[in-house]
């Protein structure tokens, strides 16, 4: 396996760039604070999801998205996957926060930021001539949004943290659009509560051709960004245990050939050493006064006893403390 990992770091001090917002929907005082989503986040991993599944199923096949927020995830690779009707691939979003998941039942999304990565989603943006179309597709991906979704008006309930939209009003380029889940597939998509610690007991009766668990393995291992380390950071949780725990329940769950898919932020892959760590296994990191994990916890779970193999790798989403041009693997292939 090519290694990207922190052995082959210089560990100098990248300074970070602005960091990109990507938030539709930010929860405040629930069960948690991280609902962050947009549709088509990590267009490369979601294209290279939808090629090897297409390759591997192409009779099509269950995908159980967990940690999908309010769904728009869901209903960015169900647009890709099902493009043109085809309708073989059965997605199934599974949130474990309340809210995220009514949010999601109801159906109505916004896109409103042209700091987010699906400011493309509205054509008549004034920031549309600037967007820069690095994957060639962005004609293409409005085509697929829109054979799924419809514009609608606002809803009489609140989607967004009304300070947090407050802020962002204040570009020029903030442009508010509702969308709604066309009728013809809006029983096709399916938003549920759940959590992946328990995917044993969701769709007992079959096995899946894919797991998505983006952007949220740092929330379960209460994992934080090297530059965001605080001394709040609970050193006591055993980071190691929790993941193993996942991955083998991901890899009793899928089929012979089927592929989990993680997030591209460093919290989902660089890990900061908690204390059942030896020292023999971290680096300590002066410019952050952080110890890290020689190996990432995640990468080691899926290779181990030789179960999963990385299939795709794109650069780390920021912020990325040790290496913004670090790759990270997002789509792993159980063997
Ligand atoms: C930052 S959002 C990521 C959303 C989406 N996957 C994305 O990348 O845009 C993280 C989501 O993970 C959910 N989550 C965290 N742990 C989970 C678990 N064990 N099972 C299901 N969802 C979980 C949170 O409730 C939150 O909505």
């Amino acid at each position: 396996m090519k290694i990207y990992g922190p052995q082959n770091y210089q560990y100098s001090y990248t300074p970070l760039k602005t960091q990109t917002s990507f938030t539709s929907l930010k929860l405040k005082n629930d069960e948690n604070d991280f609902s962050d989503t947009c549709f088509y986040r990590d267009i490369p991993t979601l294209l290279q999801t939808t090629k090897l599944l297409k390759e591997n199923f192409p009779n099509g096949t269950t995908i159980m998205d967990f940690a999908a927020s309010n769904g728009e995830e869901t209903i960015s690779l169900y647009s890709l996957l099902n493009r043109n009707n085809n309708n073989k691939y059965t997605i199934y979003g599974y949130d474990k926060s309340d809210r995220a998941v009514n949010l999601g039942k109801k159906g109505i999304y916004t896109v409103f930021s042209e700091k987010s990565n699906d400011y493309f989603l509205i054509p008549e943006c004034h920031y549309s001539k600037q967007i820069n179309d690095k994957y060639g597709m962005i004609k293409e991906l409005r085509r697929c949004f829109s054979e799924v979704m419809e514009p609608t008006v606002e809803p009489n309930y609140k989607i967004n943290d009304p300070h947090y939209i407050k802020i962002l009003q204040k570009s020029p380029y903030f442009q508010l659009k509702h969308f709604k889940l066309k009728d013809e597939v809006k029983d096709k998509i399916k938003i549920e509560k759940g959590d992946i610690n328990n995917i044993q007991n969701l769709l007992p009766e079959r096995k899946v051709g894919a797991i998505m668990f983006r952007n949220a393995m740092y929330i379960e291992t209460g994992n934080y960004a090297i530059n965001e380390f605080s001394l709040n950071e609970d050193l006591n949780i055993n980071k190691k245990e929790i993941i193993e725990k996942i991955v083998n329940k991901v890899y009793d769950k899928l089929l012979p050939g089927g592929l989990f898919i993680i997030g591209d932020i460093e919290k989902d892959h660089i890990y900061i050493a908690d204390n059942h760590v030896k020292d023999k296994d971290k680096y300590f990191i002066r410019n952050y006064g952080v110890a890290i994990c020689k190996q990432p916890l995640l990468w080691n779970a899926l290779e181990k006893d030789d179960r999963f193999e990385p299939v795709f790798y794109k650069k780390v989403d920021s912020p990325c403390a040790l290496r913004e041009d670090m790759k990270v693997p997002t789509i792993w292939r159980k063997k």
